[in-house]
């Protein structure tokens, strides 16, 4: 079954075709980063904006580069939520109407349940049961997932996301939205025991997160010290392993409450060397298996949303010819979709 994926929940116009026969045939991510950098974050009137502009296009590269054309396609999936509601209903838009044009089942997908999925489109992906910690610029969850389209929320941020994190102390020390991955790249050249920030939360029972304290914690030093370029890349380094940290004490706990040996991570920050590398290192010892999707499947991508639209549609699933996009929509509430 050949299956057209479109992704368009913010700033990526992203979209892939999948066959359970073949694997991904195709896949394209366009970003609209220049765009919004000089805004230092996503406007979400020029994002609607350019993914009318890409996403037909995009569309017709990936069809010629799977030597496929409309009447292969056998289903069409698109970003349902959540997300910003303009640029939502462009993806949704296209679709509905390509699915109405080629007369195929077409269905919208939650965008939280696809970054969960694509670590199965990986050459060894894990079995379910397993835990996942699912951490992007607007989420931080950690996820009981028994098997698919069943999950259990087990902890969430309180404040501000783990991406969203990044994204504002990188603006802080200057560097251009989404700072998250050059906060990173600063952070390498950056002296681990100058500064030492909390870990938040830590020695609160569960597993709830909160970063909105580190941010500041991190605005308070940039103004003492932040002076020099070694002092911004300490401040980043310090940043990244309190949160690094936070992260990998959370899922040692989650893993130990659920009695799981899995972990899966996925999500924008998932991409982050010093998250996967600690991870690998800590847990792998304990004799849990981490399984992380390549860095670009972490990131907003098609590839996510055709798999899970496969997944879905073989089942039978399918929407009216209503377009219904919802820009907050809860994980849990797929159970009784
Ligand atoms: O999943 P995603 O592409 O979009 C959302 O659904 O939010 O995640 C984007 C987030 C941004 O906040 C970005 O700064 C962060 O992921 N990110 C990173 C890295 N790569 C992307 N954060 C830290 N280190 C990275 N290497
Ligand atoms: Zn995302």
């Amino acid at each position: 079954m050949h299956v057209l994926g479109i992704e368009t929940s913010c700033d990526e116009t992203a979209v892939a075709i999948y066959d359970e026969q073949s694997g991904l045939l195709a896949h394209h991510v366009y970003s609209q980063i220049a765009t919004h950098a000089k805004f230092g974050g996503v406007v979400p009137e020029l994002a609607s904006r350019d993914h009318i502009r890409k996403t037909l296009p995009l569309i017709e590269q990936a069809l010629s580069d799977a030597k496929l054309n409309g009447n292969d396609i056998e289903g069409v999936a698109y970003t349902k939520g959540p997300g910003l509601i303009g640029a939502l209903m462009v993806g949704a838009t296209i679709g509905r109407s390509l699915g109405w044009a080629w007369q195929v089942p077409t269905l919208g997908i939650h965008h939280l349940e696809s970054h969960l999925m694509v670590v199965m489109l990986e050459s060894n992906p894990p079995q379910f049961p397993f835990l996942t910690l699912l951490v992007s610029g607007g989420h931080t969850m950690l996820i009981d997932v028994h098997e698919f389209g069943n999950y259990q929320m087990l902890g969430q941020t309180l404040d501000d996301a783990v991406g969203e994190a990044f994204d504002k102390t990188a603006k802080l020390l200057g560097l251009p939205y989404p700072g998250g991955p050059g906060l990173a790249v600063l952070a390498e050249s950056g002296n681990p025991y100058r500064f030492h920030f909390p870990r938040p939360m830590v020695s609160h029972p569960g597993l709830d997160f909160s970063f909105s304290g580190l941010k500041t914690y991190a605005m308070n030093c940039f103004k003492e010290y932040g002076q020099d370029e070694q002092a911004r890349a300490d401040i980043a380094c310090a940043f990244e392993d309190a949160v690094v940290d936070t992260l990998l004490i959370k899922c040692r706990r989650a893993l130990q409450q659920t009695k799981l040996q899995r972990l899966v991570v996925v999500g924008g920050v998932g991409a982050n060397k010093k998250l996967r590398q600690r991870l690998q290192h800590n847990l792998v010892s304990q004799g849990v298996n981490v399984y992380f999707p390549r860095p670009e499947f972490c990131t907003d991508n098609g590839a996510m949303v055709a798999y899970t639209g496969y997944l879905r549609l073989a089942r039978g699933e399918c929407d009216s010819l209503a377009i219904d996009v919802r820009a907050r929509w809860g994980l849990e509430e797929l159970m009784t979709r």
